[in-house]
């Protein structure tokens, strides 16, 4: 699967939705054991949530939108396919939960990408579904120094937390994708997708009983005017920069 959404593959209602109905078809198809998720934009895997549904809009609107991205993350976290994200770019935020959430993460190994939950940064709570995620990935501590400071880290340093299990020279990243694919698809599906599930389930159960709750709890933190005030800005800030 190959990230296209010019300019950057922000994870925008559209975006989450055609993904979604994708990962859906795949998981359906029995002739299909793995995934590999890459981007087909330069330097970015994905700029993660974007804010631009999350400013300005309804409730309604913020809800719907929530509801996405819950969804993609159940539908990836929980998938029985073995799942591993290509990581040719900057992944930051949503777009750091998304490869977290693949059974492997391979990076291309230049320090200028960087990978991680910087919620914080902008005033804003990674849900207890990220923070459990990362957990997951790297352990209490990490996770706790990385996702109160929203670090990115450089590839190099992703590695040695483990944010990443491994790192390998761009243009060998198709070919290294191919081979861990390969590994993990040498093994019996059925007691693998059991292992996964057992690994994983607790975590799921604890959105999909609290989900409403979180779509609440997401919307009336996004709809407050401090939080809108700072999203603003933040747009703001971006638009000059690019032009
Ligand atoms: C990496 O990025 C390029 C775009 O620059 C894309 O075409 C390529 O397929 C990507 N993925 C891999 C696994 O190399
Ligand atoms: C995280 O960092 C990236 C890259 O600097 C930025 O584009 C993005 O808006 C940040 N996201 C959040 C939620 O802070």
């Amino acid at each position: 699967v190959k990230f296209k959404s010019p300019p950057v593959n922000s994870l925008s209602l559209d975006f989450l939705t055609e993904l979604s109905i994708g990962l859906e078809k795949l998981e359906n198809n029995r002739g299909c054991r793995a995934v590999i998720f890459t981007s087909a934009i330069p330097k970015i895997f994905s700029a993660g949530l974007d804010i631009t549904e999350m400013c300005g809009k309804s409730t309604e609107h913020y809800a719907e939108f929530w509801r996405a991205v819950q969804n993609i993350w159940l539908r990836l976290y929980g998938s029985n396919m073995v799942t591993v994200a290509a990581i040719n770019g900057s992944s930051p935020a949503g777009s750091c939960l998304l490869a977290l959430s693949c059974d492997y993460r391979i990076m291309a190994d230049n320090p200028k990408f960087v990978i991680g939950l910087n919620e914080s940064q902008l005033g804003i709570v990674a849900p207890f579904w990220f923070k459990d995620t990362f957990v997951n990935v790297v352990g209490h501590r990490i996770a706790e120094r990385s996702l109160q400071l929203g670090s990115l880290h450089s590839a190099p340093e992703a590695l040695q937390l483990g944010i990443v299990d491994e790192l390998v020279p761009e243009e060998k990243l198709q070919d290294k994708a191919a081979a861990v694919v390969a590994q993990w698809l040498a093994l019996p599906d059925h007691a693998r997708q059991i292992t996964k599930s057992m690994m994983r389930k607790s975590v799921l159960d604890r959105l999909l009983t609290h989900q409403e709750e979180d779509v609440q709890n997401f919307v009336g933190f996004i709809s407050k005017e401090s939080i809108q005030k700072s999203l603003r800005m933040y747009m703001e800030m971006l638009k000059k920069r690019k032009g």
